[in-house]
């Protein structure tokens, strides 16, 4: 059968043999993924981890401060790097999703580099690179290219760590059971995936700091909602979507137009393919009846029925 336990000390000791000197960079966003790659490398180099957090502002909220406080209450070293203002810039305004993609990507290997050349003897980047990333990305041979999930395809060719992804072969639910093995809370082991592009892939259209705000703010209503229902945990995904359609709505004795936010959340295994839950009517109703009310700018909520395919999980 299949034990954590035997994993975890096989992928410590192959780090171990893999990486005998300099320091190993540990790219981590708070998701489970990089959090267990970070602390099976300090598991096998110690204080030879160096684990660096770019703040891209595309989070979801609270979620970069939770992360470093856990990793550095765990004793790793976390270099916290504060790119919200860059990134946002940069976005300002761009539409297109791939280009999105590309712009997060693009900057944050800058922003590593940066960081990168600032640590002496740095010679490897460890990523929490899963199976369904690679195929996803076409690494595989055969596969074809969906998304540039920027994990894999954002880093330029100048970029010169050697690349350590203990991850690759395991699948989510997998990489779950290591990281309940490594007693990680259940807040990380649960953390349900969330892009590398965070909450850009969630604006939908003209990137804009107000579409960011609503998207951040709903998605934070869902999360909760679901927990309260207790079915954030039995669901692959759950979040909100907002795009540039307008509803009109009622506030008081005005009509005022307002953003129509898509609740999206949908149950699967690998994430290749994905269900839409069929959440009960009264979380959904509480869902938007507090998004109406605690996001002043959103007149309407949808729920998002279509299954994977023919649709995706996230919006682009
Ligand atoms: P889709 O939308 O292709 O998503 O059905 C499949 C899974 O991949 C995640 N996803 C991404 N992850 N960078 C990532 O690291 C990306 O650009 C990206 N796009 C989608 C998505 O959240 C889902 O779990």
């Amino acid at each position: 059968s299949w034990r954590p336990e035997d994993h975890i000390t096989r992928i410590v000791e192959e780090i171990r043999e893999r990486v005998r000197e300099g320091q190993v960079i540990v790219a981590v966003s708070g998701g489970v993924d990089s959090t267990v790659t970070a602390v099976l490398v300090h598991k096998a180099v110690g204080s030879r981890a160096k684990a660096v957090f770019v703040d891209h502002g595309l989070f979801r909220e609270g979620e970069p401060e939770k992360a470093v406080a856990l990793l550095r209450s765990i004793g790793i070293d976390v270099i916290y790097v504060d790119a919200k203002g860059r990134f946002l810039e940069k976005l300002e305004g761009v539409a297109d999703c791939e280009e999105k993609r590309r712009i997060v990507g693009e900057t944050f290997a800058q922003i590593f580099t940066e960081v990168v050349s600032g640590i002496r003897d740095a010679r490897y980047l460890a990523q929490g690179t899963l199976y369904p990333d690679v195929v996803e990305s076409g690494a595989v041979k055969g596969a074809d290219k969906i998304k540039s999930h920027h994990n894999v395809a954002g880093l330029p060719p100048w970029f010169k760590l050697e690349l350590v992804e203990p991850l690759r072969d395991f699948y989510k639910d997998e990489v779950r059971k290591i990281a309940k093995a490594l007693g990680l809370p259940d807040e990380v082991v649960y953390r349900q995936p969330f892009p590398g592009p965070g909450l850009a892939v969630r604006v939908v259209g003209p990137f804009t700091r107000e579409k960011l705000a609503i998207v951040r703010k709903a998605t934070k209503i869902v999360e909760e909602e679901l927990a309260r229902a207790g079915v954030l945990r039995k669901v692959w995904q759950a979040f909100a979507v907002v795009g540039d359609d307008k509803w009109v709505g009622v506030k008081g004795d005005r009509r005022a137009e307002g953003y129509v936010v898509t609740v999206r959340i949908v149950e699967s295994e690998d994430a290749m393919t994905a269900d839409w839950s069929r959440v009960p009517y009264e979380v959904l109703e509480k869902i938007s009846s507090r998004i109406t009310s605690e996001i002043p700018e959103v007149t309407m909520v949808t729920y998002a029925i279509t299954s994977k395919p023919p649709s995706t999980i996230e919006p682009c």
